[in-house]
């Protein structure tokens, strides 16, 4: 059986360097916060509790993630790691097992690479394991300074000798502690350092003085450890985000005609044989079914949809359901609340809300569909418009199976149009229509002869005709 094992995210900092008035832990990383990821992968290598320390945008940090479990400890003034993750130690009380110390601008980390610091850490009976990468330039981070068969030290680049600078093994800041242990090293450690800062670093070396064991594991992807501190970094982890998801789903059968341009988040699932596009973004907890194909610029966020559903170029949809077998598009856009059955076509310039519409029925051009509950086999015609909203309240226009509606019709809602019944071209629907009837408002078509060229005749009179 495994010891308890609990997760600390260093989130207290300020990220000056992002000059952003967003925390920096909220940016997001393939549409997803920073710190969430860090969030995920310490849940996925078994951590229970998460706290993370927050301080600079505290408030933020919290409200997005309300609700999400993850516990939260303040650090008001930034006073260095060290000082950081005592702030933790309450949030911790009676805590006994492992703890994974991780950094909330770290966002690539695996939940692989943790365990195999874990196992590290287990086989080598450590105090502390250190997670640590092989630089070709390691200026900025704290030296690995190795001795007999474990770490003897941190240091700090700002307190390093011109000898320790020359160590290309660096801390990435990931750790593995034994708690309580850590607790009272921590309390024990002093900020008599170049930027007068509590170093979490230093407790490294006051469990050696103490005779304990400190291991370190040299992370197998150095490129993992990468911290955020500007948006050059932010958008190099987005990409490395991205080929890591993208690889994941070229790896299970859908094509992707250019990776380096779908933007697909990290909790999207997509069938087998579907194609997609340059430019289509994928968002949210939307599920694409099998055989699929979304065109270029195509944004879909939190839908569902069946499969053989084809999205043609520049629609756009949100916390819809699209049944099988269905076309959507060019410059479709569903919002929330649709729910196509199956076999449905929604074509170009045609918006639907909150539309229950049932199968095979096809709104080809040109319509508004909102609250509405529309049948199955309905043929909805071009130019068609529910009038929902009377300024002040929403009303619900519904179409039973089989209508033909003509192009340019106006319902007024609520209004009820029967069961096979035909309404037509150019009609405002204002009263309920029984099944089996035709409805049709427009005014009866006038023809007078001849009166294009008389009118033209009386206006040309007086006038100076155009010049030869
Ligand atoms: C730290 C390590 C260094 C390591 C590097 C890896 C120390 C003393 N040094 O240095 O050995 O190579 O990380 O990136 O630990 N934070 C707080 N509260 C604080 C200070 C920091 O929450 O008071 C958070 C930051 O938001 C950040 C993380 O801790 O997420 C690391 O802090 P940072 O200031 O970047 O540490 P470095 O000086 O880079
Ligand atoms: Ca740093």
């Amino acid at each position: 059986m495994s010891a308890a094992l609990a997760a600390v995210i260093l989130a207290a900092g300020q990220g000056t360097r992002m000059k952003s008035s967003l925390p920096k832990v909220l940016h997001p990383v393939a549409g997803k916060p920073m710190l969430a990821h860090v969030v995920a992968t310490a849940r996925a290598a078994g951590a229970a509790p998460v706290v993370a320390v927050v301080g600079h945008g505290a408030d933020r940090v919290r409200a997005a993630f309300a609700d999400t479990g993850v516990h939260f400890a303040l650090q008001a003034e930034q006073l260095g790691t060290g000082h950081a993750l005592r702030c933790a130690v309450p949030a911790l009380a009676g805590f006994t097992g492992e703890l994974l110390l991780l950094c909330g601008d770290v966002p690539l980390l695996r939940a692989e690479t943790l365990a195999a610091l874990l196992q590290h850490h287990r086989r080598q009976g450590a105090v502390v394991t250190v997670l640590t990468a092989e630089m070709d330039d390691p200026r900025g981070y704290g030296r690995i300074i190795r001795g007999g068969d474990g770490v003897e030290r941190i240091v700090e680049e700002k307190d390093a000798t011109a000898q320790e600078r020359a160590v290309r093994e660096i801390n990435t800041g990931i750790y593995v502690f034994a708690a309580p242990r850590v607790f009272t090293l921590l309390a024990g450690l002093t900020n008599d350092n170049a930027q007068g800062e509590y170093y979490l670093t230093d407790v490294v070396a006051a469990a050696r003085t103490a005779g304990e064991r400190v291991a370190a594991l040299a992370a197998a992807c150095a490129e993992e450890t990468m911290g955020i501190n500007d948006r050059v970094q932010l958008a190099e982890a987005g990409k490395v985000m991205r080929g890591r998801i993208n690889e994941g789903h070229l790896r299970n059968g859908v094509t992707l005609l250019d990776p380096l341009t779908a933007y697909i988040e990290p909790e999207v699932t997509i069938g087998a044989d579907t194609t997609i596009h340059p430019g289509v973004h994928l968002r949210g907890r939307t599920v694409v079914g099998r055989d699929c194909e979304l065109e270029p610029g195509v944004i879909i966020t939190d839908c569902t949809l069946g499969d053989r559903v084809h999205v043609k170029a520049g629609s756009v949809l949100a916390g819809s359901t699209v049944g099988a077998d269905t076309d959507i598009g060019p410059m479709a856009h569903l919002r929330p609340g649709t729910v196509l059955a199956g076999e449905n076509k929604i074509g170009n310039f045609v918006e639907t809300k909150k539309a229950a519409i049932g199968k095979g029925s096809k709104a080809s051009h040109l319509t508004y569909l909102g609250d509405a509950e529309i049948g199955s086999g309905v043929n909805v015609g071009c130019g068609t418009i529910t009038c929902n909203y009377d300024g002040v309240n929403k009303h619900v226009t519904i179409i039973e199976d089989d209508v033909f509606v003509g192009s340019d019709v106006q319902f007024v809602a609520p209004v009820r149009v029967g069961r096979g019944s035909l309404i037509g071209a150019g009609s405002t629907i204002t009263k309920d229509v029984p099944a089996d009837a035709l409805a049709i408002t427009r005014a009866e078509q006038k023809v007078i002869e001849g009166w294009v060229s008389r009118k033209r005749n009386k206006t040309a009179k007086g006038r100076p005709g155009p010049k030869e």
